[in-house]
């Protein structure tokens, strides 16, 4: 019995003095597990004549519950103390600013974000977005514009063609987004008021051209409009572009098959230094192109030009952030290079809004 009692305190001691989960768990299998001594006691018992079994037996048990207790107790302790010790190294102070976190290294593209300008001002001004598909038929993205098969416009234009079809028809990767116009008025009755921006693709390259740029199209339709409104709308728009009080605009007479009368419009600017500064009659920079809708446009999508009139502009999105931003070259807008991205990108929390400021 004596001889139980040791077994018993040594393993309370050796419970006692494992420091850590793998020593304490040795213990265990040492003591209670299959081959363990105490297992092996029990087993023992068997061979005991019948009148020592009961005692011998309630006190094997006793041992194997006082071990097995003191295992479970300092196995809580010993989980407990680890979790202090993770909670006191790994300790993070939340109240610290998340100055080197991802959403404060990624950026947003100057068009993305000129894009999303130009969306909250016109959406300000009673406009709807519009979209159309980046692959437009010829019919769409010339014939119904009032552009006629040889006339001079479609080669002005460098059209990237895809293959003829049996039918003889051709798809085009648009050139303007101005095929929108006829999808809208197509679809829709007027009133009209829409915008559609997007990407459009001519097959030139340079300094001032991609083969891939953006413009955005307006287009307003209904029973009585005309230029003074359309002057209104592109004043309002340039003033809270480029975020002053007071714009200068030339609008010149100019040719578009599917306005009449056309007119271009000039944005006036001076130079300080390297900066552009908007306002005055120094310099002059073309902007966008605008006109009333053609009435030969009208009659193509179902409208009669008797009853309705209405206005259309198109301009350049990647030339208006230029203008805004100071970016002097637009191949760098489509070169993928981060420090030029980093310099001239925005911050993912900084969404356009009228309410909140451009
Ligand atoms: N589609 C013309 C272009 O790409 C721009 C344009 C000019 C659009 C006059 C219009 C407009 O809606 O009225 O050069």
């Amino acid at each position: 019995m004596s001889e139980l009692l040791t077994l018993e305190q040594e393993f309370l001691s050796a419970i006692e003095a494992a420091n850590d989960l793998p020593t304490l768990d040795e213990v265990r299998v040492s003591a209670l597990g299959k081959k363990g001594k105490i297992s092996a006691l029990m087993q023992g018992l068997g061979k005991l004549a019948p009148e020592d079994r009961k005692t011998h037996g309630q006190a094997i048990n006793a041992v194997k519950q006082s071990v097995a207790g003191a295992i479970e107790e300092r196995k809580t302790r010993l989980e407990r103390d680890a979790l202090n010790i993770r909670l006191q190294t790994e300790r993070e102070d939340v109240t610290l600013p998340v100055r080197g976190a991802p959403v404060n290294q990624g950026r947003i593209h100057p068009i993305s974000q000129v894009w999303e300008e130009i969306t909250e001002i016109f959406a300000d001004l009673g406009f709807a977005m519009a979209e159309g598909p980046h692959i437009e038929t010829d019919e769409n993205n010339f014939t119904k514009l009032n552009i006629p098969a040889e006339h001079p416009a479609r080669q002005e234009h460098d059209t990237f063609y895809f293959n003829e079809k049996e039918d003889g028809s051709r798809r085009v990767l648009r050139t303007h987004t101005s095929p929108v116009q006829i999808r809208t008025m197509e679809q829709e009755k007027p009133p009209i008021r829409i915008i559609a921006p997007g990407r459009v693709y001519r097959c030139d390259s340079d300094q001032t051209h991609t083969p891939m740029f953006h413009q955005v199209e307006g287009l307003v339709i209904d029973k009585e409009t005309h230029m003074g409104h359309l002057k209104w709308v592109l004043e309002e728009f340039c003033k809270a572009f480029f975020e002053v009080d007071d714009v200068t605009m030339r609008f010149r007479a100019s040719h578009f098959p599917f306005t009449e009368p056309s007119a271009e419009v000039d944005i006036g600017y001076s130079k300080k230094g390297d900066e552009l500064l908007i306002g005055g009659d120094e310099n002059w920079l073309e902007i966008l192109g605008c006109g009333m809708v053609h009435p030969n446009v009208l009659t193509n999508v179902g409208l009669d030009p008797e009853v309705y009139q209405g206005f259309a502009f198109g301009m350049g999105i990647d030339r208006l952030a230029m203008l805004k931003y100071g970016m002097p070259d637009l191949r760098a807008f489509f070169a993928g290079d981060m420090r030029w991205l980093k310099h001239y990108g925005f911050s993912v929390l900084n969404t356009p809004t009228i309410a909140g400021g451009l």
